[in-house]
């Protein structure tokens, strides 16, 4: 487990910036937190990480968006408008989980058990004063890894 608070939005974009620095193909990262928690905020950092020059927006209508200008393409999705019904439209998420990417998935327990058993969760939370408190969980070796990365590049006071 890995905390951070961040401040400003930008403090939430550099943070995730540096995460994308350091994410490989196949990785999935389970943003989850309430509405205007800071999960598109925080993807709009990963996406620079990236490279990606291309804006970020929310994907909500669209479920999915692919951003290919970055190191690695980036498979931005949003799940909340599918709420409970996700997971029997098949989307074909496999081919992003499993692709040549990194797949973001905000409301991503909708998919719970179509997700991939090694992921990287993040839970926003919004602080006292109005700043963002983020939580990273890894459930296997390869976000577990990414964590440790991300711990040397950014380093918690906790
Ligand atoms: N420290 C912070 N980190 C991230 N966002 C912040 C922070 N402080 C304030 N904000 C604001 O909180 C809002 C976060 O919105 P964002 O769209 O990223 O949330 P979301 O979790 O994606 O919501 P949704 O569930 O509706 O998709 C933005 O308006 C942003 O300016
Ligand atoms: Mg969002």
């Amino acid at each position: 487990m890995l905390t951070y608070e961040m401040a400003s939005v930008e403090a939430t974009q550099a943070l995730a910036a540096r995460l994308g620095e350091v994410v490989q193909a196949g990785d999935v990262l389970c943003l989850s937190g309430d509405l205007g928690a800071g999960k598109t905020t925080f993807t709009q950092g990963l996406a620079r990480g990236l490279g990606v020059e291309e804006p970020v927006s929310s994907p909500t209508f669209t479920i999915i968006k692919e951003y290919d200008d970055g190191r690695i393409p980036l498979y931005h999705m949003d799940i909340y408008r599918l709420g409970e019904a996700a997971v029997h439209e098949d989307l074909g998420y496999d081919e992003y989980f499993y692709g040549a990417g990194v797949s973001v998935i905000e409301w991503s327990e909708y998919l719970e058990d179509l997700l991939p058993e090694d992921r990287l969760l993040a839970h926003i939370t919004i602080a006292e004063g109005g700043g963002r408190h983020l939580v990273f969980t890894a459930t296997g070796p390869r976000a577990t890894a990414r964590l440790k990365e991300l711990e040397q590049l950014c380093p918690t006071s906790h």
